[in-house]
């Protein structure tokens, strides 16, 4: 079983002779616990693929299945918890919310889920694991990068989802933090069978991954899977950025 798969998704923005043809004909299958790393150049539609799959926006045609749901077909309502329950998001600029410490940031997405409780151990775990438990209290300005983007990694681990979309999410990190997050990210990935896809613009994170797909004008362009999986490999140190 796929536990994402995209057939011949296009995206365009736009009206008439302002159209951007963001994603064409797109088709991909992703299989539980694949590390994905999507690269490509700078408006080759990375992102916007990313939101796709995130239920964030909407195709203009073509077909996004998430766990055997096909998120074009449910109502907004139904969309919104179904996100919130089975996919994290990480993005470059942490969004973190500044009137809230770390703790409650991370534990905004159950807050907002009426049918969901609050798992204090769980979040302890994250924020341990995270090296950010001591932060807890703190305030996102009160920060460095660093550990900003992990309490967002937390933020959207809190749910245990299925798949965690991340858009360059150590692009403003620096080399050192980047291997730490990066290893988080693996071992996440490996102990929850999570399966993640990643924008990153830096060849030596995508090296790490199971798989790299190559974008370029919209379209995959290349695909490379590495030779070993991710289940073989050290516990995400194993790598130079
Ligand atoms: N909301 C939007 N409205 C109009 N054009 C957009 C919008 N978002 C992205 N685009 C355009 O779509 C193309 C792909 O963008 P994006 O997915 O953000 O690329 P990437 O993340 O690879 O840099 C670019 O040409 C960009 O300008
Ligand atoms: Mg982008």
């Amino acid at each position: 079983m796929h536990i994402l798969e995209l057939r011949h998704v296009e995206k365009i923005y736009g009206e008439k002779e302002n159209q951007v043809k963001a994603l064409r004909d797109v088709s991909l299958k992703v299989s539980p616990g694949e590390f994905i790393a999507i690269v490509g150049t700078s408006g080759s539609g990375k992102s916007t693929l990313l939101n796709l799959i995130g239920g964030l926006d909407v195709p203009t045609s073509g077909t996004i299945w998430v766990k055997g749901k096909e998120i074009g077909s449910l109502k907004r309502k139904s969309l919104t918890i179904f996100r919130r329950r089975n996919i994290g998001f990480v993005f470059q600029n942490y969004s973190l919310m500044p009137v809230l410490n770390v703790y409650d940031n991370v534990a905004l997405p159950v807050t907002f889920d009426s049918g969901n409780h609050v798992n204090h151990g769980y979040i302890e775990e994250l924020l341990k694991e995270l090296g950010i438990w001591n932060k807890r209290k703190k305030y996102p300005q009160e920060l460095s990068g660093g550990q900003q983007q992990r309490a967002a990694i937390a933020r959207a681990l809190v749910n245990k989802p299925a798949i965690l979309l991340a858009d360059e999410p150590t692009g403003n990190l620096d080399s050192v933090t980047t291997v730490e997050v990066m290893g988080l990210l693996k071992t996440s990935c490996k102990k929850y069978n999570q399966t993640i896809l990643m924008v990153t613009h830096n060849e030596g994170i995508a090296q790490i991954c199971d798989r790299i797909i190559h974008i370029e004008d919209g379209r995959i362009v290349k695909e490379n899977h590495s030779e070993r999986k991710s289940s073989d490999a050290e516990e995400g140190g194993d790598f130079k950025c």
